[in-house]
């Protein structure tokens, strides 16, 4: 039977004790107010899933051992889950993605989407198989001003994107990454859970994300620096690197997660033909527009000018703050439309919602794989 309610049912896959990213999925999707928890496989280790579980009122019964287990479980349940919410560390987005995918039930996943390229393509595949819907979890296109910044550049204000400088510091993985050993190395650290890359798949494929969301442009070729800061690190924590976009533009891309003194600082600056666009993470209710012999302007955000795209998402009047919870519910909100409008017989194109696609994690993918090839080619240009 399918669940006919505005209140979507929803699982999780990671998101546990520890994580870094579950308690936030679950208060911007409380705040959404349309999809309650019924399932969950919160760890790997059963007992501490089974507490988690306790703890957030999930019935024991739909606490699974595995994300197999519970995809098939909840697939033949009557009042079996609307959606999976996926936040384990990254090797693990493609079999879980792949097992619900499978069977029809629609994910959200963290990003990165995966660790190849083609496990990529491979979901792909499945979910046009299949027509289950697949939303990837890029933050930061979810705050109103990354939507007017969108809606002002189809627009063509800025007119064609020449070249961008993306930069992105934090400073939070310092003692993590920079100051590991064998023994406190995280899952960031090693290839097989991480991806070949650690700081270029964790915050570059945001970086590309970010750029790919609002112009729609593609990635080309890369030529890539990843340093490994420090003693400790196995895996790159700081990089540089100069992009080709399909239309001809140029970018720069630096970022870092051992950039001592720096909170999550990522700042985009999108310089089209016409003027540029300012979007910075850390100040995300304002967004700068500079256009040609013309003063600099600060847009905010839920203005009188803003956007239908921006406007559509507003939560508390402008001057009054939103944040990282409310990015991730927009995106959230966006999905659940696609999952009610597919239940009830509506289809259109998934990028029309405004969440990133699988098509975007495929992208991201392969930007980051091509980078971790620019740098094990001595710094060479590769494409994507
Ligand atoms: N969108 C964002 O802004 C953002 C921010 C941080 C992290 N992330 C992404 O979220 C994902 C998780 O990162 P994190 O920092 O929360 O990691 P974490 O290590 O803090 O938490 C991972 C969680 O997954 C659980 N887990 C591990 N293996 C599992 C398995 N096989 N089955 C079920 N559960 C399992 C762990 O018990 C834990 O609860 C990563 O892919 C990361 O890139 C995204």
């Amino acid at each position: 039977m399918t669940n006919s309610s505005r209140v979507l049912k929803y699982g999780m896959v990671g998101g546990g004790d520890v994580s870094s990213v579950g308690e936030l999925h679950r208060n911007a999707l409380r705040l959404n107010g349309d999809a309650e928890l019924v399932a969950g496989v919160f760890s790997h280790d059963l007992e501490k899933s089974r507490r988690t579980g306790a703890e957030l009122g999930v019935d024991a019964s739909r606490i699974y051992a595995s994300a197999d287990e519970m995809a098939e479980r909840e697939a033949a349940r009557e009042d079996g889950i609307d959606f999976v919410d996926i936040s384990t560390p990254n090797a693990y987005h493609y079999a879980a993605s792949k097992a619900f995918l499978e069977l029809g039930i629609h994910v959200a996943c963290e990003k990165p989407l995966c660790l190849t390229p083609e496990e990529g393509v491979d979901l792909e595949e499945v979910a046009a198989r299949t027509g289950a819907l697949f939303c990837l979890m890029h933050t930061f296109t979810g705050h109103a001003m990354s939507r007017e910044a969108r809606a002002l550049y189809e627009d063509g204000v800025i007119g064609e994107l020449r070249t961008v400088v993306v930069e992105y510091p934090q400073d939070w993985l310092v003692d993590a990454l920079e100051k590991e050993t064998e023994e406190t190395k995280t899952w960031r650290s090693i290839p097989a859970l991480s991806g070949r890359g650690a700081a270029i798949g964790d915050i570059g494929s945001h970086m590309e994300n970010w750029v790919h969301y609002v112009t729609g442009l593609g990635i080309h070729s890369v030529l890539a620096n990843l340093e490994a800061l420090g003693s400790g690190t196995m895996l790159d924590n700081n990089f540089q690197v100069i992009t080709k976009f399909e239309n001809g533009a140029s970018g720069f891309f630096w970022g870092s997660q051992v950039a001592v003194g720096y909170d999550n600082a990522f700042k985009v600056m999108l310089l089209g033909e016409k003027g540029s666009l300012e979007f910075w993470q850390e100040n995300n209710n304002y967004l700068v527009l500079r256009l040609r012999d013309q003063p600099m302007q600060v847009l905010s955000r839920g203005s009188a000018y803003s956007r239908p795209e921006s406007l559509k998402y507003l939560r508390t009047p402008k001057g009054h703050p939103e944040g990282l919870t409310e990015a991730f519910a927009n995106i959230y909100s966006a999905f659940a439309d696609a999952i009610r409008d597919r239940r009830d017989g509506t289809v259109k194109p998934e990028q029309e919602y405004g969440y990133p696609t699988l098509a975007m994690g495929v992208a991201g993918v392969r930007f980051f794989n091509a980078c971790v090839d620019s740098q094990e080619a001595g710094n060479a240009w590769v494409e994507l």
